[in-house]
């Protein structure tokens, strides 16, 4: 398998608003970053992927720009922006800046021209259609709000905007829209930053002629512009005009593709991506989006994950990550609150031990858990909001919604980081723009560097045992035990080079028998995520939540 930088990287995420506050005005900015540099090295991370600093009006926290040469305000300059690339550079990190091209803010100029009229040459960065009769051009609903169409009396057209009214789409079958895409992206490279996550990047080509869509209660049109006609041909323009001249780095984020896509779009030598951001583990406890919940099934998750394991082995590289800013928090999710901190390192295990890039999301890393807010003003997010209109609409209550809203919202990951027992969670010396989860004076940073058993040292020895491991980083994945209803169970393999990955999803005690002849007495345990690991050589009991990584050296 060929190596590359990326392949060995671990990425974390910073969602800026939430991070830190360096200049106590209650937003995160780059001032915050600057100052943990240092704790961010010290996890073992070899990149930093920044989700959105673009001026911006903040409709969706940043993937609304209004400026997409340019740092927002809140968060600092160019200037600043340079420091923190350069700081990150020093301390031998990369820098990966979200690309967010499917869509601007209705406040960028071009849209503020494309609105003038009709023979503006900014009207076709858009996608404006006139309407049928007094109906929009078709039936498409947004995955935010409502219908995806939004009338213009002026013009006396509709734009389409498959995420919020505030975010039309732009026309990527417009060479001209093209070339300002190659244009940004040569900005920042020229800067000196490492690659891009590229959001929601599969939806750029949208079917000619636009038909209806089978109708959902949200997306409809969906399957239209979820891996259309141009998609391939687009983003091999951009890595062969642009991307091809740096040493560059790029993930797609790639809602509803399967390992299929991941091999198209990403393996070869004219793969256009390097990996994608993948969904399909993330449904392991709902239905089609997070806000749908069904009970957890370890089937479901495995499944996804050994899908993409398999399939992608030696041919394309996967991107592992269990949490982001659009999902809720993990340990609150597919492991248990009250094991917080068993659950947290099982996870982490489960996940990172894979073939693969991992992804840690801010706040993952100390276990931080799903918040609790008492009311529905308190929500921020135009999804919360769009979420709320529809179960109305279907007969839910305030009060059930908002039991819904608090496990399932994306809001839940973007409660300030909490670094130490102080006032908002040392998060900001003024109150946060959002609100930060009351259990700060257990849950936070300094706490875990002082515990020698927390989660945050427990990443970083998990980190160093993977980064110093040819095995672990490229060696071969089988699932073990495919069918077991508590235990995830793998094996890593290079050569005669092994590991065995033991995890259990079970609050209660359990008893595992080796598959195969893995014999427990024989490895070196890597890594558990309690105090021991009594073991007989084919059999033992995993404790609620037991993580073990045992090794066996190559045969001589
Ligand atoms: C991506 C982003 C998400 C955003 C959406 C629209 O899914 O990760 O936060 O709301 O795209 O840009
Ligand atoms: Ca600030």
């Amino acid at each position: 398998m060929a190596k590359d930088w990326y392949k060995e990287a671990v990425i974390y995420q910073i969602w800026p608003r939430s991070f830190k506050d360096g200049n106590g005005d209650g937003i995160g900015d780059l001032e915050g970053v600057l100052e943990k540099l240092d704790y961010i090295k010290s996890l073992g991370v070899t990149a930093i992927w920044f989700s959105p600093l673009y001026p911006s009006p903040q409709a969706d926290y940043g993937y609304d720009i209004a400026d997409y040469k340019n740092i927002c305000p809140e968060y600092g300059d160019l200037e600043l922006f340079k420091k923190v690339l350069d700081g990150a550079h020093e301390r031998g990190m990369k820098v990966i800046m979200d690309l967010v091209v499917n869509h601007t803010s209705d406040e960028h100029p071009w849209f503020k021209e494309s609105l003038k009229s009709k023979d503006n040459p900014y009207h076709d960065y858009y996608i404006w259609r006139r309407g049928k009769g007094k109906r929009p051009p078709n039936n498409w609903l947004s995955m935010f709000e409502g219908g995806a169409w939004e009338y213009n009396k002026g013009l006396d057209e509709y734009y389409l905007h498959v995420f919020a009214k505030k975010q039309p789409d732009l026309n990527m079958d417009n060479p001209k829209v093209r070339e300002e895409v190659k244009s940004i992206m040569d900005f920042w490279l020229s800067m000196g930053v490492d690659g891009f996550r590229e959001d929601v990047i599969t939806f750029i080509s949208k079917q000619d002629g636009l038909p209806n869509g089978f109708p959902l209660p949200i997306a409809t049109g969906i399957e239209h512009y979820k891996h259309g006609p141009h998609l391939l041909e687009y983003l091999t323009e951009f890595r062969k005009d642009t991307l091809e001249k740096h040493d560059c780095f790029m993930v797609g984020e790639s809602p509803l593709t399967g390992a299929k896509d991941a091999l198209e779009l990403t393996s070869g030598k004219d793969k256009v991506l390097d990996m994608l951001i993948s969904f399909d583990h993330m449904q392991a406890d709902c239905f089609m989006t997070d806000t749908v919940a069904v009970p957890f099934s370890l089937n479901r998750m495995r499944k996804a994950f050994d899908t993409w394991q398999e399939k992608l082995y030696g041919k394309a590289w996967n991107a592992l990550y269990l949490e982001n800013h659009d999902h809720p928090r993990i340990i609150s999710r597919y492991g248990n609150e009250k094991f917080r901190k068993e659950s947290g390192k099982m996870l982490a295990t489960m996940c990172y031990m894979q073939c693969g890039t991992p992804f840690i999301y801010q706040g993952q890393e100390i276990g931080m858990v799903n918040n609790n807010l008492s009311s529905l003003s308190e929500f921020k997010d135009v999804v919360t909001f769009n979420n709320e209109k529809l179960f109305k609409k279907f007969g839910f209550s305030e009060e059930q919604y908002l039991k819904i809203a608090n496990k399932t919202s994306r809001e839940n990951a973007r409660t300030p980081v909490q670094w130490d027992s102080s006032a908002y969670g040392g998060f900001s010396t003024t109150e946060p723009w959002f609100s930060v989860n009351p259990n700060y004076t257990e849950i936070n940073v300094e706490e875990a560097e002082k515990d020698p058993d927390s989660i945050l040292n427990y990443y970083r020895k998990l980190l160093k045992v993977r980064q110093n491991s040819e095995l672990f980083l490229y060696g071969a994945f089988k699932d073990l035990l495919p069918k077991d209803e508590k235990i995830y169970c793998y094996e890593r393999t290079l050569g005669t080079e092994k590991a065995l990955i033991i995890c259990s999803f079970s609050d209660t005690m359990c008893t595992f028998r080796t598959p195969g002849d893995y014999d427990l007495e024989k490895g070196e345990l890597l890594l558990c995520n309690y105090p021991d690991a009594p073991a007989k050589a084919h059999i033992c009991a995993l404790r609620p939540y037991e993580a073990r990584v045992y090794y066996y050296p190559k045969e001589k």
